[in-house]
């Protein structure tokens, strides 16, 4: 098997940390491109100098040129300006939705046989708009946010239930943004309902809904959370490895089942929204979107979420993109 190709469009904090995995885990070359000078051949010289103490052997190049980019199996976005404390990821919409028009039309150029992944907020307009502008299949372009929501989501639960994170599964869907919908009712620790076991530690189900709805809303706000500690930009090493492991379900054809803000034609009752989802990922990106049951009040709160979604795309088309 011939090692794939992996650009990074991007190379800011989580466009150096998604390079150094792809390194580590050898799963491919990687190309690391930015619009600023010298920065991304930096990185990539930083990183492609611990090779040997680290014992990986793949080829890594940082450029500004998106020629660069050409024969690359897999394109992961990450361009555009991260949030400040006290923004929310909307509030990202023109600046980035300009950058996002000119990542799409350039991968379209010169890697039109790729799958794109991307990361750039917000998200599910992101998504949106780069597979209009690159008219790729709806399959081929999928954003990550899902696997992150879910893992800050089974982070929380494992803290709290004292359970190693391995044993968790949590799932949250719905937009990246204020709205999305974190699964309590199917969150489990191998097989057993989070909830249950949060009604055997408090010995009451009040307490337990309490306790789940305040991991709720933490995972609803974590993004922000570290918004606020980091003062100078958003959280990269946990959406650099949510995106790695998206790009390797992808690339060994692995069919994981994992939340990703896929196109939706009619599951979930949505048509013609880009809105995160559990997907099957493999080597033809998006192969299938799993639907679930849902029940009143989860349907209620995903309903809301593409409608957050609806308006933030409609806003950016009244913008003209
Ligand atoms: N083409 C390519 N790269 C660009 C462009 C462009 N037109 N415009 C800006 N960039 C680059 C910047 O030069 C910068 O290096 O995108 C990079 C973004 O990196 P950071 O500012 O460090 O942001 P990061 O934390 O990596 O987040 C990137 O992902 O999670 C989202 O909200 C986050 O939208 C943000 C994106």
């Amino acid at each position: 098997m011939s090692r794939k190709k992996i650009s990074i469009i991007g190379g800011g904090q989580i466009g150096g940390v998604l390079a150094q995995l792809i390194a580590l885990r050898q799963l491919g070359d990687a190309v690391l491109f930015d619009i600023v000078e010298d920065m991304p051949q930096g990185k990539i010289l930083d990183i492609a100098e611990a090779a040997r103490v680290d014992g990986f052997d793949v080829n890594l190049v940082g450029t500004n040129k998106y020629e660069d980019i050409k024969g690359s199996d897999l394109v992961i976005v990450t361009a555009g300006l991260p949030r400040k404390p006290g923004m929310s990821r909307d509030d990202l919409l023109v600046t980035n939705a300009k950058i996002m028009q000119s990542v799409a039309e350039n991968v379209k150029k010169y890697a039109p046989g790729s799958i794109a992944i991307i990361i750039s907020n917000p998200l599910d307009a992101m998504v949106t708009l780069f597979q209009k502008v690159s008219g790729f299949d709806h399959g081929k372009v999928l954003g990550q946010a899902g696997v992150l929501d879910s893992s800050r989501f089974s982070t929380f639960i494992a803290w709290e239930l004292g359970v190693s994170v391995k044993d968790v599964n949590a799932m949250v869907l719905g937009g990246h943004g204020d709205t999305m919908v974190p699964l309590t009712r199917y969150a489990n620790v191998n097989g057993i309902p989070v909830m249950e076991l949060l009604e055997r530690k408090y010995g009451n189900a009040a307490k337990a809904k309490e306790v789940m709805t305040a991991m709720v809303d933490r995972t609803k706000m974590a993004g922000g959370e570290v918004v606020k500690l980091l003062k100078t930009g958003s959280a990269f090493y946990s959406p650099a490895s949510s995106a790695i492991a998206m790009a390797e379900s992808i690339i060994y054809d692995e069919k994981r089942l994992l939340p990703v803000s896929a196109f939706l034609k009619g599951e979930f009752g949505f048509k013609g929204y880009y809105v995160g989802v559990p997907a099957v990922l493999g080597s033809a990106g998006v192969e299938k979107v799993v639907e679930l049951t849902l029940d009143d009040e989860e349907k209620k709160l995903l309903d809301s979420s593409v409608k957050a979604v609806e308006s933030l795309v409609a806003d950016m088309e009244r913008l003209g993109f």
